[in-house]
């Protein structure tokens, strides 16, 4: 294939994108992680059940940079992951100095690539690749919308017994506790979820979207979601690619929109070929505003730690 996706970090969430990656078929994939052999093999394990999957990405592994060289899309996975009783911000520290060693090389490797962060904690990770790679920010967004608003539909269809893809929802926000569901923007066939579930139902839902990575972890014990992690960036790394002119959440770097300056923070995008090609600024409810005023403060003040 003549074009080329980097995915950095070849645990559970980057052998899943890659996974995804390689059935749409859209670009050859090259897994790159610090731990020599686990690329490798899982790359060449993904190309194996090309045959019999039905695609023809080629996959490779590599521990070097050099490697990722003339990559078009890098999605950075790369990371600690969360444990039961650990907050994403918890994370920050540690995933800051990891995004920035990466972003440092992905501005040296492929300075013209698209990014999508999927690193924790999220809004921030992508706020610091921005700004280590110095890339114009419709190029760097970050992956979390789009996963709490698929768990969200999911918990639609599932209490409705419809199918998946008829349903539509939309989460704003900081991907964490903070993030603001908008149920009444939720709807099945265009109807909206209102009209079809009870409001202590909705409420129930929301709630369990807003925790929806904390319940995996707490089954899990051991690590955090991956699949729909992996599946909503090969959403995105789709849009991107196809030019599809999706309108979905995104963390995107806002400056000015909803009242917010510089700051990466979930808000509905429209993605195409030139990346974030729009913010799309939804006229709020009071209450949802002052929801997403607080996300964002609490991110505020959490880039100061990180010294910006
Ligand atoms: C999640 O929500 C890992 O942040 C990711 O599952």
């Amino acid at each position: 294939m003549n074009r080329k996706i980097a995915v950095i970090g070849a645990g559970n969430v980057g052998a899943s994108c890659a996974m995804y990656l390689a059935e749409a078929n859209i670009a050859d994939i090259i897994i790159l992680d610090i731990q020599d052999g686990i690329p490798q093999g899982k790359a060449l394990d993904l190309t194996q059940a090309g045959p019999v999957r039905g695609y023809n990405a080629m996959l490779t592994g590599t521990t070097e940079y050099k490697d990722i060289a003339g990559s078009d899309l890098v999605i950075v996975t790369a990371g600690l992951a969360r444990k039961p009783g650990m907050t994403r911000e918890d994370l920050l520290n540690k995933n800051a100095e990891i995004v920035g060693g990466i972003g440092k090389e992905i501005k040296s490797h492929c300075p013209d690539a698209y990014v999508i962060v999927v690193s924790n904690p999220l809004d921030l990770m992508t706020y610091h690749m921005q700004k280590v790679t110095g890339f114009p920010s419709h190029r760097v967004m970050g992956q979390a919308g789009v996963l709490d608003s698929i768990r969200f539909r999911a918990f639609i269809a599932m209490e409705l017994g419809v199918a998946m893809s008829d349903t539509q929802a939309l989460v704003m926000g900081g991907h964490g506790d903070t993030m603001v569901p908008l149920p009444r923007y939720a709807s099945v066939g265009g109807i909206p979820i209102r009209e079809l579930i009870s409001q202590d139902k909705i409420d129930a839902m929301v709630a369990r979207a807003t925790d929806g990575g904390g319940e995996i972890v707490r089954l899990l014990k051991t690590g955090s979601a991956y699949y729909a992690p992996a599946a909503a960036s090969v959403d995105m790394a789709q849009a991107v690619f196809a030019d599809q002119k999706k309108l979905l959440p995104a963390s995107a770097h806002l400056t000015g929109q909803y009242g917010i300056d510089d700051l990466y923070i979930g808000v509905p995008v429209i993605l195409g070929a030139g990346g974030v090609e729009k913010i799309v600024e939804l006229k709020l409810e009071d209450s949802e505003m002052a929801k997403l005023q607080k996300s964002a403060a609490t991110y505020k003040e959490n880039l100061k730690i990180l010294g910006y």
